[in-house]
C-alpha cells in the first residue's frame, strides 16, 4: 500500500531534517514552537535556521488551542513576508502540530509543512495523518482541515524529557492502535508488568505509527475505516471537555484510557466483545492510569456532549468498538439509554 506522507525515524535530527530544508531559501523557513519546545527542543536544531525572526513562539496548553492562536500565527507570517513557497515546521505536541497544520493548510490556501513532533502522543497521533485543528465553542478540534505535511520526522530522544502524565498520555493512545489493529503489540502491552520506562515506549513507537499509517493511507477523510481511531474517544473526549469546563485535570491520553474501558464495556453488553477482552482491556487500563469516578449528575452533560462527536450523523449517537482485540467496528447506532447504562455501570457509592 502506498503511504499517504513519509514518516521518517533519523538517528541525527539535524543530518535528518537538512534534506527537507534544501528546497527553501533560508528566509522562507519558519518554526513554529512554544515556551517548552524553543527552550529544549529548538536548540536541536538551531544550526538550520538561520533567521531567528523565523521563530513563532505560542503559549503552550489546551486553552491556547484557540481562534485567537491562530491569528496571531497568521498575522506573524504576514508580517514575516511569508509566502506559498514558505515552509511552516511544527515543533512540539499535539497541540503545536494541530495549530500549525491548520495554519499551512490556510494561509494564502496553503503552504508547506513539516511535523516534528515532540511529545509521544504527537508521536504516535496527532503529528500523523494530516487532521489540522482547534477548539472551539468549547469543543475540542471542532474547527479544522485535512492537509498532508511534507514529512514527519520522528526523533524519538525528545520523549526522554517528558514527565509521567505526557508519557502515560501517549502510552493510552499507543494500547488504542493496539485494540483496533495489532493484537501483537497488546500482547506486548499487558504482558508489561511493572511501571511504564521510556525504553520500553520507544520499543512500540514505530508498531503503534505503523497501525495508524496502515488505516489513514486507505482512509485519509475519514469515510470509513479512519473511524476507528475514534475507538475511546467518543467518551474520551466528552470527558475530557466536561474536565476543562471544571477546572479538572484530565489530559487527553487519561480520558482516551477511561473512555477504552467505558467503550469496551459497551461493546461487550452490546455483545460484540467477549467478556475476557473487556476484563483485559479493564485491568490493563486501571494497572497503568487508576481508576476515575464519574458522580451521576455528569451524565447529562457527558451526553450532550457526545451528540457533538464528528462521527455523528443526522443528530444520531454513532461510535467506533472494537469487536476483539486487534479489529474495531464503525459506525454503530448508540442510544442515551446506552450511554447511560454505561456510565452507571461503573458508578460506585462513595
Ligand atoms: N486522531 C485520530 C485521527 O487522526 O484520525
Amino acid at each position: 500500500m502506498k503511504k499517504i506522507h513519509p514518516v521518517v525515524f533519523p538517528a541525527r535530527l539535524e543530518t535528518g531534517l537538512q534534506s527537507y530544508l534544501a528546497a527553501y531559501p533560508g528566509d522562507k523557513i519558519f518554526v513554529l514552537t512554544d515556551e517548552n519546545t524553543r527552550k529544549y527542543c529548538l536548540p536541536r536544531i538551531s544550526n538550520l535556521i538561520s533567521n531567528s525572526s523565523r521563530i513563532i513562539q505560542v503559549k503552550s496548553g489546551e486553552k491556547n488551542k484557540s481562534s485567537d492562536t491562530i491569528i496571531y500565527i497568521w498575522e506573524f507570517l504576514r508580517k514575516q513576508g511569508a509566502d506559498r513557497k514558505s515552509l511552516l515546521i511544527n515543533l512540539g505536541g499535539g497541540i503545536i502540530c494541530d495549530l500549525g497544520a491548520f495554519v499551512a493548510s490556510t494561509f494564502k490556501r496553503g503552504i508547506p509543512y513539516l511535523n516534528i513532533p515532540t511529545t509521544l502522543l504527537s508521536m504516535v497521533d496527532a503529528a500523523i495523518g494530516g487532521k489540522t485543528g482547534f477548539n472551539f465553542g468549547g469543543l475540542k478540534n471542532e474547527i479544522g482541515t485535512y492537509c498532508l505535511p511534507q514529512t514527519v520526522i520522528i526523533y524519538p530522544p525528545f520523549i526522554g524529557s517528558l514527565d509521567r502524565e505526557q508519557l502515560y498520555s501517549g502510552f493510552a493512545e499507543i494500547m488504542k492502535h493496539a485494540l483496533i489493529g495489532d493484537a501483537g503489540l497488546w500482547k506486548k502491552i499487558i504482558n508489561r508488568r511493572k511501571e511504564l520506562s521510556v525504553p520500553f515506549l520507544f520499543s512500540l513507537i514505530r508498531e503503534s505509527i505503523e497501525v495508524k499509517m496502515k488505516i489513514v493511507s486507505s482512509d485519509f477523510h475519514e469515510k470509513g475505516i479512519r473511524k476507528s481511531l475514534n475507538f475511546g474517544h467518543t467518551f474520551g473526549h466528552a470527558i475530557e471537555s466536561f474536565c476543562a469546563g471544571k477546572g479538572i485535570n484530565m489530559p487527553h491520553g487519561y480520558a482516551v484510557a477511561y473512555g477504552m474501558i467505558y467503550e469496551s464495556w459497551l461493546a461487550k453488553k452490546l455483545h460484540r466483545l467477549n467478556e475476557r477482552s473487556f476484563l483485559e482491556i479493564k485491568e490493563c487500563v486501571i494497572r497503568h492510569f487508576g481508576h476515575f469516578q464519574i458522580e451521576r449528575k455528569w451524565y447529562g452533560p457527558l451526553y450532550d456532549l457526545m451528540l457533538h462527536d464528528k462521527k455523528n450523523d443526522n443528530n444520531k449517537l454513532k461510535i467506533s468498538l472494537i469487536n476483539k482485540i486487534g479489529a474495531c467496528d464503525i459506525n454503530i447506532n448508540t442510544t442515551k439509554t446506552d450511554i447511560y447504562d454505561t456510565l452507571a455501570a461503573f458508578y460506585k457509592k462513595k
